[in-house]
């Protein structure tokens, strides 16, 4: 059963949690990703990029997410999010399929029209009960295909008139994090601090791959709720996929050789996890 989005942000208040939200794909990933929250015992975001749901489509992602779970006998709250939300398409899609939280990121357009963008997703969304995750700023790196040279950080007097105008309930900030593993996140905690002072919501980090841990733990107290973790899971997928076929050339069992990939995954959302919160 997967939890309402508003559920799980309280889940993290009331436990004092940063939530990590990770990144799928497909099958693998979103096993993967179920199994390491089952087995820390702790709950946080399954997410899926607008980009990614071109390989899939929202329908398959969210029963395919509902089957592992019960599958898996998923004790903790998971919620399952639209991330990078591109269109209103998109987030009607995702909605209509079952997802529990969405994310509008209409950040690459002027400020007005951000706010409009995300507005009317908000409408949306809220009717039926779905928080919405929005961006202001501009985060610089690669996001599956999109590479994005922009690096406007947010700017904490637009704050408070950016969450009261479109009503969202999470806020996506730019604070020195990129996309990727290609660049090197260097985290203005200044600046995170006082846009942590003034946000009437929680806030959202992305690029959590590459952030050393105690940055993100030090983040925590201000105000952070979910971290975004993409990179790190996919690397350890690949990477034991590909450690597997170099070892046997001849190789043509799928099925161990995914589960090489799952296994690395598990273990990389295990830690992340257990650093994030120390738990
Ligand atoms: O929205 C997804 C994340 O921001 C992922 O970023 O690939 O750098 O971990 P990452
Ligand atoms: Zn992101």
């Amino acid at each position: 059963q997967l939890v309402n989005g508003y559920t799980l942000m309280k889940y993290a208040q009331q436990h004092q949690l940063v939530l990590p939200a990770f990144n799928t794909t497909d099958y693998e990933m979103t096993l993967a990703i179920v199994q390491a929250f089952n087995k820390k015992q702790l709950g946080g975001y399954i997410q899926i990029s607008s980009h990614n749901l071109k390989f899939s489509n929202p329908q398959i992602i969210a029963d395919m997410t509902r089957s592992v779970m019960e599958r898996e006998e998923v004790q903790v709250p998971i919620s399952l999010h639209l991330d990078h939300g591109k269109s209103f398409a998109d987030v009607q899609a995702c909605i209509d399929a079952g997802f529990t939280s969405i994310m509008v990121d209409a950040s690459q357009l002027p400020y007005e029209e951000n706010i409009k963008e995300v507005r009317h997703a908000c409408e949306y969304a809220h009717f039926f009960g779905i928080p919405v995750e929005a961006e202001l700023g501009g985060i610089k790196g690669k996001e599956d295909d999109i590479v994005s040279d922009v690096n406007a950080k947010t700017h904490p007097e637009d704050v408070v008139h950016f969450v009261e105008a479109t009503h969202c309930d999470l806020l996506a900030v730019a604070v020195g994090n990129v996309h990727g593993l290609n660049l090197a996140p260097n985290l203005d905690f200044d600046l995170l601090h006082q846009i942590a002072q003034v946000s009437p919501v929680p806030l959202v980090l992305h690029g959590g791959s590459g952030i050393p841990f105690d940055q993100v733990r030090q983040a925590k107290k201000a105000q952070l709720l979910k971290v975004n973790y993409g990179s790190d899971l996919r690397q350890a997928y690949i990477q034991a996929f590909g450690q597997a076929y170099d070892a046997n050339h001849k190789e043509f069992n799928l099925v161990d050789v995914a589960q090489a990939g799952v296994d690395r995954v598990v273990q990389t959302a295990e830690k992340i996890i257990h650093e994030v919160n120390e738990v």
